[in-house]
């Protein structure tokens, strides 16, 4: 094994950390290695209040920051003990930090991201890649998403137009089309409200293969209020976050439906939402694709996954699974891969995907430390 690197990922969902073992070569990457490790209860905690409450103290942002690049360590630590690798043979980290507040409008656009890389490069003396949505940003672009040139690079075919669905917390979509400039963006929830409203109502953390869901019906006035955002009709680039879609925007829209509606109800209108908001985005496009393929942990709900594929008829729906990596594991892979680029001074964002004025190799690099 040669050209080895580590990706970490922490999405939106807060299901757990992603970390990746991946070999790289010109043209294609090899899977060697990957595990989730669950939050443990105390930091999950942590994050979703700041989260919740973005009006934290210092003390409480810079020791979480602190204590999640000790975490993030120990899960790599972990990856390496599993694949049975030396830290020395690793030439880098691509870390994705978690996200605690996104925000891409102007004035001051910021994405805040912590996990203290200088605590990772400490701890495993691995070289480590951090903070990569920031040189995005400060070129005036989105620092969102970053996936669609690994999209691009692991499953793009010159002779048909693909669509990549990532379905995390949030969903986005990238368009490799042959005769077009690459674009994509965020089409808005994917399974962040599921997931909250699961976990609210019954105290579950996710609707397995969205069994619950199937037990309810869409109702259709909820659907169209919450389809009504302005979010949903901005052109891109755009992208977003669980700071606007999250229950309090769900609760919202609750509110003013007159008939009574079950819990169950909700939960199939909410999977009908992230469907047909991913398939109103690709309508959009007027790429007609081929074939849609899909990853992140939505491409486990069947139930939405059923309804994406009713929504598209045309186009042959399928998961990364066939084009070399497993859906759970193609985020923290892109991770990987932007550190890579970031190594070898290559560049990681796109202007066509995110706004920014030019290319630019992402993230800081902070050594690793023996
Ligand atoms: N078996 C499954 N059935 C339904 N949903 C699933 C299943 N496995 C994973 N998921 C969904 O995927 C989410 C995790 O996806 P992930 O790609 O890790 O998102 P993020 O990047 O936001 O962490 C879970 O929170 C859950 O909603
Ligand atoms: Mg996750």
């Amino acid at each position: 094994m040669s050209n080895l690197y580590i990706g970490v990922m922490s999405g939106t969902s807060l299901d757990g950390v992603d970390t990746v073992l991946v070999e790289f070569d010109k043209k294609h990457c090899k899977l060697h290695q990957a595990r989730t490790t669950p939050y443990p209860k105390e930091i999950r905690t942590q994050i979703l209040r700041i989260i919740k409450n973005p009006q934290t103290s210092l003390q409480e942002l810079g020791e979480l920051d602190r204590v999640l690049g000790i975490f993030f360590s120990d899960c790599i630590t972990k990856l390496l003990q599993s694949s049975s690798v030396k830290a020395e043979k690793i030439i880098g980290i691509g870390h994705s930090g978690h996200t605690v507040f996104h925000k891409p409008a102007l004035p001051n656009a910021f994405s805040m991201q912590i996990g203290d890389p200088s605590t990772i490069a400490a701890e495993t003396g691995i070289t480590t890649v951090a903070h990569i949505r920031n040189m995005d940003l400060a070129l005036g672009g989105q620092g969102a998403p970053l996936a669609p040139a690994f999209h691009q690079w692991q499953f793009a075919d010159p002779e048909e137009t693909r669509i990549v669905v990532n379905i995390g917390g949030i969903a986005n979509i990238s368009i490799l089309d042959p005769k077009r400039p690459l674009t994509g963006y965020d089409t808005g929830p994917g399974n962040t409200l599921l997931d909250n409203w699961s976990l609210q109502c019954r105290k579950i953390q996710f609707d397995d293969k969205g069994k619950w869901s199937k037990t309810g019906q869409i109702n259709q006035s909820l659907l169209s209020i919450l389809k009504n955002d302005k979010y949903f009709k901005i052109d891109p680039p755009k992208s977003t976050g669980v700071e606007y879609f999250n229950l309090a925007w769900l609760q919202k829209a609750i509110k003013q439906i007159e008939k009574n509606i079950t819990n169950e109800d909700i939960q199939a209108t909410l999977t009908e939402l992230t469907a047909s908001t991913i398939a109103d985005a690709i309508d959009k496009t007027e790429t007609d694709p081929n074939l849609v393929i899909l990853c992140g942990g939505g491409a486990l709900n069947t139930a939405l996954k059923e309804r994406i594929a009713s929504l598209l008829p045309r186009s042959k729906l399928d998961t990364t699974d066939t084009y070399g990596i497993d859906p759970r594991w193609v985020e923290a892979v892109l991770f990987a891969w932007l550190a890579r680029n970031r190594l070898k001074n290559k560049t990681g964002n796109v202007p066509s995907v995110t706004g920014a004025r030019s290319a630019a190799p992402l993230g800081g690099i902070y050594y690793g430390q023996v």
